[in-house]
């Protein structure tokens, strides 16, 4: 990399997410965050001001972004785009208005590398876990042509509950998986709250989440999804059957997985497929690249969402107490950091991967 770093903008830099890139990008080596933009509510104060009494974290905020003015997402669009090389989008407003704020961005030749579920369905824009799907890449071009855009697009990041399973069954791809139940224990920070803000979820289990189902179901065959004749074309398996429930912990989604395998395995087999799963950007050594990217547990009682989700800083993927299933098969427990890995650290890495590729 060149010793000039890239500039880099927040779209909603005050939230749970926006705080989460903050602090990913306070020593990145290659990124340097110089615009941070919230909604009018907290623009025109400094990012310090603006996050003053929801500060998530233990670290300060860094220096050189605390005396940032926060600017206006909406209304300021012009100004951040002639300041940054690209923006991480994270803002919570209403779907219509993102998918159109971030086209507007990528119009006036900013990439946009999105956290939100606004554009994950949208045909030509590719929904990115690095380690799996790097070479959709070619959908970029694909969306650039569409669209007339010449340096602009956009990247979609998939929802943070798949990122725990989808890997394991990518790991497992030679046995064939044709079924799968999944069954998801998310955190608060998954709803942009904490403890203080969530008294609800004290003692308690919340069996609902809105919209969460659908996409832990259909956002997998996207990722799996083979490009041709100028599109992307959905996977058409495993077909995937998904139950999420938020639980009472912090940080950190943990899933039980029963899956059906068209072909024969042993025990051995299958955690041997996830311990030797050849990582296809490895190569690239992206400074927030896990390695491993995934962990197998021998121990029962593993991967623990207190004990485990800062594996590989956030980023890699554990797995535990894989079986024999009665219905399905074969079972197993995976678990992953939701803030981290399922949203900022995986548009981090996103990020990283498309600067390598050319894009960036
Ligand atoms: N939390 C997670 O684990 C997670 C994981 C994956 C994806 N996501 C997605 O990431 C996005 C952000 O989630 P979050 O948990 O960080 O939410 P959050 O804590 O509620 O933060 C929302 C951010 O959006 C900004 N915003 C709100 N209204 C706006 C407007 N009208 N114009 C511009 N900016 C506006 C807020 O600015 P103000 O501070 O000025 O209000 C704040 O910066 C959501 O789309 C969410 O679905 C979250």
């Amino acid at each position: 990399m060149s010793e000039k770093k890239i500039t880099v903008g927040i779209l909603g830099a005050t939230g749970m997410v926006g705080q989460r890139f903050i602090t990913l990008l306070a020593e990145h080596p290659w990124f340097n965050v110089v615009a941070v933009a919230a909604s009018s509510r907290s623009a025109g104060q400094t990012y310090a001001e603006a996050v003053h009494g929801r500060w998530n974290y233990d670290a300060p905020v860094p220096a050189h972004v605390g005396t940032l003015k926060v600017l206006d997402a909406v209304k300021d669009a012009d100004t951040i785009c002639e300041q940054v090389n690209f923006v991480f989008s994270a803002m919570s407003l209403d779907k219509a208005q993102v998918r159109n704020l971030e086209a507007e961005y990528a119009s006036k030749n900013t990439p946009v590398v999105s956290n939100n579920s606004a554009h994950r369905r949208t045909e030509d824009v590719p929904l990115f876990i690095p380690e799996i799907n790097h070479h959709h890449t070619e959908l970029i071009d694909i969306q650039r042509k569409n669209r007339s855009w010449e340096k602009g697009f956009i990247t979609a990041k998939p929802n943070c509950s798949i990122q725990s399973y989808v890997p394991v069954i990518e790991a497992l791809n030679e046995f064939e998986p044709t079924r799968v139940a999944v069954s998801t224990f998310q955190a608060i920070s998954g709803a942009g709250k904490t403890f203080d803000t969530y008294p609800e979820i004290s003692d308690n289990i919340i069996p609902y989440i809105g919209g969460e189902e659908q996409k832990s179901e259909d956002e997998p065959l996207k990722i799996w999804g083979e490009i041709s004749d100028g599109e992307l074309k959905l996977a058409d398996s495993p077909v995937i059957s998904a139950t999420c429930v938020r639980v009472p912990v912090s940080d950190g989604h943990l899933v039980t997985v029963n899956m059906e395998l068209a072909k024969q395995a042993t025990k051995e087999d299958l955690i041997d497929a996830i311990n030797s799963y050849e990582n296809p950007i490895a190569d690239l050594d992206l400074p927030s690249a896990p390695s491993p990217f995934l962990k197998y547990f021998e121990e029962d009682d593993r991967p623990q969402t207190k004990l485990d989700r800062d594996f590989g800083n956030g980023m890699g993927i554990t797995v535990g107490r894989l079986r024999e299933d009665p219905v399905l098969g074969w079972k197993f427990v995976a678990l992953s950091h939701n803030t981290i890995r399922g949203a900022a650290g995986g548009a981090v890495l996103t990020a990283e991967m498309l600067v390598k590729k050319g894009y960036l």
